[in-house]
């Protein structure tokens, strides 16, 4: 089966450097979207990556990525996430018309390794509608009152962090999202508010989410 990947990357999130837009920080010379495009070219299982990135950094993206310019398509993005995922939804469609897989990937989870992608595929491919890589809550939760006292500790053993990529029927998501209102930041949660299935498959700690300077510390202590 045909699998696309969509990597909404347009936001403007400049907590981690000087005026860049987050996915082209740089990681011990590579930048974030780059590591994160190149892992989903290394599981071997996607054809194609549409990436929606800022409209006046398209040229900058597209520099950044040339060394996968054959594998890659950046589109301007929109104003909110739910506009950039579907305006480049609708160039994956274009570009491989046949695809029945679509993965929706964080440039933020750069170290995300391929066989997590496969996994997800794979899940995807045996006739999951919705998948996302999920880990196991190590800290213990407590839910708070208004006040910040404990009202009760919350039994992890069934909580799972969600990691990307997540994977659809492309069918699905193109239902999730026609159904989706402006704002969304979690996809397979479109998935699960028009009813649809969404299974797990296990994630990875190297596919934590890049947020903070700390996080960058981390990644680039464990690159080193
Ligand atoms: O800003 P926030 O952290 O919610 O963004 C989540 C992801 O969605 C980021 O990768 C960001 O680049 C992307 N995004 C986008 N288009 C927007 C806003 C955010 O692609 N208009």
């Amino acid at each position: 089966m045909s699998v696309v990947a969509l990597v909404p990357a347009a936001g403007r999130g400049v907590r981690l450097g000087a005026g860049v837009p987050k996915a082209l920080v740089p990681v011990a010379g590579e930048s974030l979207l780059s590591r994160a495009v190149r892992g989903l070219h290394d599981s071997g299982r996607v054809r194609h990556v549409v990436v929606a990135a800022p409209a006046d950094e398209v040229p900058a993206v597209e520099a950044e990525l040339a060394s996968l310019r054959s594998f890659v398509h950046v589109v301007p993005g929109g104003a909110e996430r739910t506009d950039s995922v579907r305006l480049a939804l609708a160039e994956a469609e274009r570009v491989v018309p046949d695809a029945r897989v679509v993965l929706v990937h964080d440039a933020a989870r750069a170290f995300t390794p391929p066989s997590v992608v496969r996994d997800v595929v794979r899940a995807v491919e045996e006739g999951a509608p919705a998948v996302v890589p999920v880990l196991p809550v190590a800290d213990t939760i407590k839910q708070v009152d208004e006040a910040g006292d404990v009202e009760t500790t919350v039994d992890r053993s069934r909580l799972r962090t969600v990691q990307t990529p997540q994977g659809f029927a492309i069918d699905v998501l193109r239902q999730a999202y026609a159904a989706a209102g402006d704002i969304a930041t979690d996809d397979a949660g479109l998935v699960e508010r028009i009813g649809g299935k969404v299974s797990t498959v296990p994630g990875h700690p190297h596919a934590l989410k890049i947020t903070t300077a700390f996080d960058l510390a981390i990644a680039e202590a464990v690159l080193a």
